[in-house]
């Protein structure tokens, strides 16, 4: 009996409430949703004849191979970590970013070392060889075994894939990307999820690791990395400011290792660069003896990090004070605020104020509380927190001093960059290693941390 090939069919389903329409609707007829309907191809399995049965294989888990998992180091220190350990055979990881962050750059940089052992095939959709040759001779990065190919369709690029069989493929961006059979343009949710489970068929029976960069689009016109998380194995997120040359790669998937890692690199005329030491980035150039900076001790993903916040606050020029920050959650400010005016008798009603995080980067740990209400009494007062001080710890709504978590690493961090006095919530000083090289006192209140830090163990 022959096989009668899969039919595909083009289907509108709502993201939403999940109905599905043979017509696409700006509002969903159902859940009143607006623009929540797109285009889905739906490809309906062989029909069985009649009276035939699937089975799957059930296995019991000790029978079962886990085969070899071969890992490839991309030369990169810091995107082998995010990783778990470097690039795992067969998997298909994706690396989310605003347009313009150095998603190609890094990429492209990682081809110089992959490219001395394995073949490599870069697909881009945005760019023609020769501006790609251009940045490549600008990031030396040079070698027999990198293969361009500058094409949108996605069945061409596959094609290619299956005649070349390269090692590692890269996919810039999926954005860009266009398979036949979807009638939506490039870069809609549809397109964008059906090129990537095409790629992920195709990747997934050759066994080739594939990284593919998906643009994050705040507008909504373009589809972002978000549908199709669920079908990568591993997905990072380059983050950081534009406009400062910091960049943090962040790992929110992992199938082949832990979720807790960022790469910290800097965006350089030669590419992006690995930064080891990230907490003497973030503190170079630190101005000493002003008011309105503490340094803070945050811990991103596994690694301790030191970074110096900053607090302005002067009287409010006409009608309401502005509140502003910049690396930190404005919502998380006004509570300071309130705590600090109720709490502990400070006052900022007809004051504006501004809080900054130094270095473009965007710290959400409750630990960061207490150096944020330390720089703005400062700012206040018009004192300076000695240089050597440091502080972390989360602030309560009655003022107290909330305990926080790894506080032995951040005091070694904090140690290793030559500060002396630490400030961390009561309730850890128990678990705290004791050091020679610093000392580390205890607060439960914010108005106890600010007169702790003054004081600089003089009083
Ligand atoms: P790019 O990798 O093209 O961004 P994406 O692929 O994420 O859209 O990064 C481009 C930016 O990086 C661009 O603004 C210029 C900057 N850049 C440098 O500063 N130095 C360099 O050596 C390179 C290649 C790029
Ligand atoms: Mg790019």
């Amino acid at each position: 009996m022959p096989v009668l090939p899969p039919k595909t069919k083009t289907i509108y389903e709502c993201s939403e409430c999940g109905s599905e329409f043979t017509k696409w609707y700006g509002k969903c007829p159902n859940c009143d949703a607006w623009n929540s309907v797109a285009e889905k191809v739906q490809i309906s399995a062989a029909p069985l004849a009649t009276g035939q049965i699937r089975r799957g294989t059930v296995q019991q888990i000790n029978t079962i191979d886990p085969g070899r998992q071969t890992r490839y180091s991309t030369g990169m220190q810091e995107l082998d970590r995010v990783l778990g350990g470097g690039i795992v055979r067969g998997g298909l990881m994706l690396i989310g970013g605003d347009p313009g962050i150095g998603k190609s750059t890094l990429l492209l940089q990682i081809c110089a070392h992959l490219g001395r052992d394995h073949k490599i095939l870069y697909v881009s959709g945005e760019e023609s060889e020769g501006q790609i040759k251009l940045r490549a001779d600008r990031l030396h990065v040079a070698g027999d075994n990198l293969y361009i190919l500058c094409e949108n369709d996605m069945d061409t690029i596959l094609q290619a894939v299956r005649d070349e069989v390269p090692d590692i493929l890269i996919v810039d961006s999926i954005q860009t990307m266009n398979l036949a059979e979807v009638t939506s343009a490039s870069g809609s949710v549809a397109q964008v999820r059906e090129c990537t489970a095409a790629i992920m068929r195709t990747i997934k029976q050759m066994d080739i690791p594939t990284f593919i960069v998906g643009h994050v689009n705040k507008d909504g016109a373009i589809a972002g990395p978000k549908v199709m998380e669920h079908i990568v194995d591993c997905v990072l997120y380059f983050e950081g400011d534009r406009h400062s040359s910091y960049r943090l790669l962040r790992c929110v998937k992992n199938r082949y290792g832990s979720t807790n890692e960022i790469g910290v690199f800097e965006m350089g005329d030669g590419g992006l660069e690995e930064v080891e030491n990230p907490s003497l980035m973030l503190l170079s150039g630190r101005p000493l003896n002003v008011s309105g900076s503490c340094v803070a001790c945050t811990i991103e993903g596994t690694r301790p990090m030191l970074a110096e916040v900053q607090g302005l606050v002067s009287p409010t020029g006409f009608g309401n004070p502005r509140r502003m920050s910049t690396g930190f959650d404005s919502n998380r400010l006004s509570l300071i605020l309130a705590v600090l005016e109720k709490k502990a008798g400070f006052f900022f009603s007809n004051l504006d104020v501004y809080v900054n995080v130094v270095g473009g980067l965007w710290l959400d740990e409750p630990a960061v509380d207490l150096p944020v209400a330390i720089a703005l009494i400062s700012g206040l007062k018009d004192t300076v927190i000695p240089a050597g001080c440091v502080a972390f710890g989360e602030v309560g709504l009655t003022g107290e001093i909330r305990s926080v978590s790894n506080v032995d690493q951040r005091i070694s961090e904090a140690a290793r960059l030559g500060f002396k006095r630490i400030i961390v919530p009561h309730h850890n000083l128990k678990s705290v290693t004791p050091r020679q090289d610093v000392v580390v006192v205890g607060v439960r209140t914010v108005r106890e941390a600010y007169e702790e830090m003054q004081s600089d163990g003089q009083a």
